[in-house]
Formats: C-alpha cells, sequence, structure tokens
C-alpha cells in the first residue's frame, strides 16, 4: 500500500497588520465586538506588490528547505485558491515557474476556505494511486481585495496569507484518511460574485449567522465520520487544527471532539481568517514552534463557500 507523508510545511504572512482598532476608524465596530464574536485581534494584509502566487511560492520554498529536497522531486502541485491573480495561468503554474519546476501537473482546487482540505486529498490520491511521488500542495489567498472594506460583518473577518505542505510517498500513513463534502444549496449564504458580471461588485458577501450555524453543525458531523472511519477515538488525537474562521467555531467543534483547547492549534487571533491558507498556516506555526512532533495524530479541518467543508486525519 502507498500512502502520503507530511515532509516539510511552509508558510508567509504579509508584513502589514491591521489591528481591530485600526478597523474601528472606517467602520461602525470596536475591538471589544470584535474580539468577542470571533477572537481575532489583529490579521495581515497583503501589499500592492504582494501576489497570491508569490505568496505561495515563498511558503512553498519553506516547506521545500524543511524537507531538505531538490525542488526536482516535486511531480505535482495543487494550489488552494480562490482569490487568483489570473482566471489562468493557474496559480499553480505561476508558483511552477517561479519556482523553476520542471513540466509536473499543476493546477488550482477551487473550495473556498475548504480548499486546502480538498488540495490535499486531490494530492493524497495521486500519491496513493501511484501518479505523484512528491507533491506540493499550497493554500494562498488575498482575501483583502475580495472585501468590501464598508461590509462591517465582513471586513473584520478576513485577511491574507499563505501555508505549504510537501507530500512524499510512504508506505505507512501519514494521511489515514480525508474527507470531503459538499452542498450547493447554500450558495447564496456566502459567495463572491464574478467580476466578469457587472450586475454587483465583486465583493464577497456574507449572512453571518447562518454560515455559523451551519458550520458548527457540519463541522460536529465531520469530525466525528474522520474519526469513525479509522475506528478512532478522540483520546487518540494529539492536535486539532481547524480552520481558523471564528474562535466560537473553534471552541464549538473542539467541545463536541470533547478536547480541551491545549489541545487545539488557534492562530485565528493573529491572522484572521485567511480561508484556504488558514490550515496550513497553523499546521506550519505549531510545527515551527515544537508543539507538533513527529508521530502524533492531527485531525485538520475546513469550511467555507459552497457551502464546501473537509477534513483530514494524519499521522504527522
Ligand atoms: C460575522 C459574525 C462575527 C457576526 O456575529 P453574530 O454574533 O452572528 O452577529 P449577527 O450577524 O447576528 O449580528 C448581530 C448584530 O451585530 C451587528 N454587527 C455585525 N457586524 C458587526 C461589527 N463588526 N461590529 C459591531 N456590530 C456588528 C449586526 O449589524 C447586528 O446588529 P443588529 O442586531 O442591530 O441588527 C458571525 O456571524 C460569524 O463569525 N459567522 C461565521 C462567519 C464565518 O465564519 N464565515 C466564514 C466561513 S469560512
Amino acid at each position: 500500500m502507498k500512502y502520503s507523508q507530511i515532509v516539510g510545511t511552509g508558510s508567509y504572512l504579509p508584513s502589514r497588520i491591521l489591528t481591530n482598532n485600526e478597523l474601528a476608524q472606517s467602520v461602525d465596530t470596536t475591538d471589544e465586538w470584535i474580539v468577542e464574536r470571533t477572537g481575532i485581534h489583529q490579521r495581515h494584509i497583503a501589499s500592492n506588490t504582494d501576489t497570491v502566487a508569490g505568496m505561495a511560492a515563498a511558503a512553498a520554498k519553506q516547506a521545500i528547505a524543511a524537507a531538505g529536497i531538490d525542488v526536482n522531486k516535486i511531480d505535482l502541485i495543487v494550489v488552494a485558491t480562490s482569490t487568483p491573480d489570473k482566471f489562468f495561468p493557474s496559480t499553480a503554474c505561476l508558483v511552477q515557474e517561479q519556482l523553476g519546476i520542471n513540466e509536473c501537473p499543476a493546477f488550482d482546487v477551487g473550495a473556498a476556505c475548504a480548499g486546502f482540505n480538498y488540495a490535499l486529498s486531490v494530492a493524497d490520491n495521486f500519491i496513493r494511486g501511484g501518479m505523484s511521488k512528491c507533491a506540493l500542495v499550497i493554500g494562498s489567498e488575498i482575501m483583502s481585495r475580495i472585501i468590501d472594506w464598508n461590509d462591517r460583518g465582513t471586513c473584520i473577518l478576513f485577511a491574507d496569507g499563505a501555508g505549504a505542505v510537501l507530500l512524499e510517498v510512504a508506505s505507512q500513513p501519514g494521511i489515514f484518511s480525508t474527507h470531503l463534502h459538499a452542498a450547493g444549496q447554500y450558495k447564496d449564504l456566502l459567495y463572491t460574485p464574478s467580476g466578469l458580471h457587472a450586475a454587483e461588485p465583486a465583493y464577497m458577501k456574507m449572512k453571518g449567522s447562518e454560515v455559523f450555524k451551519v458550520a458548527v453543525t457540519k463541522l460536529s458531523l465531520l469530525v466525528s465520520e474522520a474519526l469513525d472511519a479509522n475506528k478512532m477515538s478522540n483520546s487518540e488525537i494529539d492536535w486539532f487544527i481547524p480552520h481558523q474562521a471564528n474562535l466560537r467555531i473553534i471552541q464549538a467543534t473542539a467541545k463536541h471532539l470533547n478536547l480541551p483547547m491545549e489541545q487545539v492549534v488557534v492562530t485565528v487571533g493573529e491572522h484572521g481568517n485567511t480561508s484556504a491558507a488558514s490550515v496550513p498556516l497553523a499546521l506550519d506555526q505549531a510545527i515551527r514552534d515544537g508543539r507538533i512532533k513527529r508521530g502524533q495524530v492531527l485531525l485538520l479541518e475546513s469550511f467555507g463557500g459552497g457551502f464546501a467543508w473537509g477534513a483530514s486525519l494524519i499521522r504527522y
């Protein structure tokens, strides 16, 4: 049997930090309200010269360095993003060019905030099926460019960043399983219109409290599904690495798992919601600061527009 194993991680955050107090100068909100309802204190915002592909490549370079491999070993690039620099070429092709990797397949996956778990699942299945031996999986987003900065319901939440994971084929898991779902009937609760159709500006729209309720319900079912599929109990999870959308959603899912918050990687306070980048950013942070150690069991999940949601159960 073939499995995939994480051999390196990396991340990138733009240097500009936007605090709640700064936001409160332009929209009718307060630091107290944002912290109480979301857990967010600040977020990183891309500069005019940052690109989604450039941030992805920066995160990828760290992952490649951490793994200590030659870039030309990489035979697959999958990028999760909802904010690509161009409709085409794909962000993955732009990353491939920036990293100087030769002619491997490279493509993007669009599953909004769930994108990283989708991309990880695709790469894992390429490796299990024998089509890849070394896959680069990246989540990269510049959400600040699709935010209506006058909409206090969304501009306080979303932010920019990139995270990357390098997978290699292994004889043992690695990734035990991935679990993906989507339900298009929720398409009107969270969406960004296409800039090609001029009827409305291409800014994100969200019915926040309705998104919140569905997210909590679906994520609780999802994490149980991932454990059940592997006949594991919650006591076997060392680290829960959730999508960083809202601290209250994270706490509700951790409570469902009966996990203390000490075993949950939380970056939402500093990063905000970086959509497809949030899970690999959190994973990389907890690996680099020494919390996550080799051999430990990790549960990753994410949820977003579509709705689409996904989880991955992994031995690191
Ligand atoms: C957006 C979110 C923080 C709003 O919190 P909430 O507790 O649900 O608040 P509601 O939307 O019910 O709004 C409650 C009140 O706060 C107001 N409000 C909304 N945003 C505000 C802000 N930034 N500052 C102050 N007040 C705000 C609303 O206008 C509303 O006022 P009203 O009662 O006078 O009409 C919350 O719904 C949320 O995080 N939802 C999930 C979003 C998410 O995770 N999306 C991404 C999924 S990937």
